[in-house]
């Protein structure tokens, strides 16, 4: 048995998200900031994912043949499945996803190849998934993918897309805490407007979120997008661009708690490595991907001390080292997924 409903790994809390990469939903005009939510004009649920910085991914984190790998956001599986492509027999790849639907989708994998396990969790709780897959010694390799996959938006029933009209959910666990309307037809309007100026970077919080008070109750996502639109005039410099857009990002992050996500995920992630292992991060808009700096700076950074002190790096309090610098899309990617060109990696690997 290879598949793990996980009740006791899920918290009551939420998760996060982030975006996906699929050519056909990328409006012409989206900033490297901001990601698409409108999933094309009226689109049935679709399966179609590209995985972005692929060949980078396998490339940086793929060391070794054998030992355990994680995919920390499976989604559809494109990065899980190339990286089996590089590994030996023996090597054990653990897959995790906080959506339901992913986790069904992973079933098929799960049939075909022995080496896969895939667990329905997030991945600030990879520590306790890989005690339960009974994972020793730490892992080789674990990469992070975060946001919200294509199939996610592209379903209009989960309530992402401002284009396609659908319940207002948003949560890419629908098991677990609160559904977008639910929780704007319960906060205060001062809740509302600083979400949308934290997590969405929204000049207009505050005339939206007095309107979407005014507006109580909301259920549909279009009836969100339409409040939004008549706040915020389109940008006329930038009309492919939804004016529903940060909103839809702020309202996304905050209910699926993409930041605490991030930063528990990043903690863990780098506790689970074996010493030579590698953390890999791709992130899609700059508030994650300084988040993710960060935290690779803080640990690969000796504390200051006096110089040509012979100490070791255990000594320093140095615990990793940056592999390379970021890592964006080429032109060849960006050539038949324009939606990687927001795509940023990032990679640290444990030296202690
Ligand atoms: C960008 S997609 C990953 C796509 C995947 N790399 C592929 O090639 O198909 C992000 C996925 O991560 C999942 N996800 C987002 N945040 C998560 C978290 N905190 N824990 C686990 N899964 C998460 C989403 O549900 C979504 O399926």
């Amino acid at each position: 048995m290879r598949v793990f409903a996980q009740p006791p790994l899920v918290m009551s809390g939420q998760g996060h998200g982030c975006d996906y990469h699929a050519a056909n939903y990328l409006a012409q005009n989206i900033t490297s900031e901001e990601v698409d939510f409108g999933g094309g004009a009226a689109k049935a649920a679709s399966e179609e994912h590209i995985p972005v910085l692929l060949r980078e991914v396998v490339h940086s984190l793929i060391q070794a043949d054998s030992g355990t790998y994680v995919d920390g956001t499976y989604g559809r599986g494109g990065h899980c499945r190339s990286m089996l492509a590089r590994l030996a027999q023996d090597a054990k790849m653990i897959g995790l996803d906080r959506d339901p639907e992913a986790v069904s989708a992973a079933q098929e994998l799960v049939r075909a190849d022995s080496r896969f396990s895939i667990f329905h969790a997030r991945f600030s709780q990879l520590a306790d998934v890989l005690d339960q897959a009974g994972i020793v010694g730490g892992a080789q390799g674990i990469l992070l993918d975060i946001g919200v996959s294509s199939p996610q938006i592209d379903d209009a029933s989960r309530g992402f897309s401002f284009n396609a009209d659908g319940p207002l959910d948003m949560r890419m666990d629908p098991t677990q805490g609160l559904s977008a309307a639910e929780w704007l037809n319960t906060a205060g309007e001062e809740e509302i407007a600083k979400v949308l100026f934290v997590h969405g970077e929204e000049r207009a919080s505050r005339r939206i979120a007095k309107n979407i008070v005014a507006a109580r109750p909301l259920s549909t996502t279009l009836q969100l997008a339409d409040i939004v639109e008549a706040c915020v005039p389109r940008n006329r410099n930038n009309l492919g661009k939804h004016p529903a857009t940060k909103t839809f990002q702020a309202i996304r992050i905050f209910i699926n708690a993409e930041d605490r996500e991030l930063r528990e995920g990043l903690q863990h992630a780098f506790a689970a490595l074996a010493i030579g292992g590698r953390l890999a991060v791709i992130s899609f808009h700059s508030l994650e991907d300084r988040q993710v700096k960060h935290v690779f700076r803080a640990l690969s950074r000796p504390p200051s001390m006096p110089r040509r002190l012979p100490v070791r790096y255990s000594e320093q309090g140095i615990s990793a080292r940056l592999i390379g610098k970021s890592i964006k899309a080429q032109s060849d990617e960006l050539a038949t997924n324009p939606r990687a060109r927001s795509a940023t990696l990032r990679v640290i690997e444990r030296i202690c």
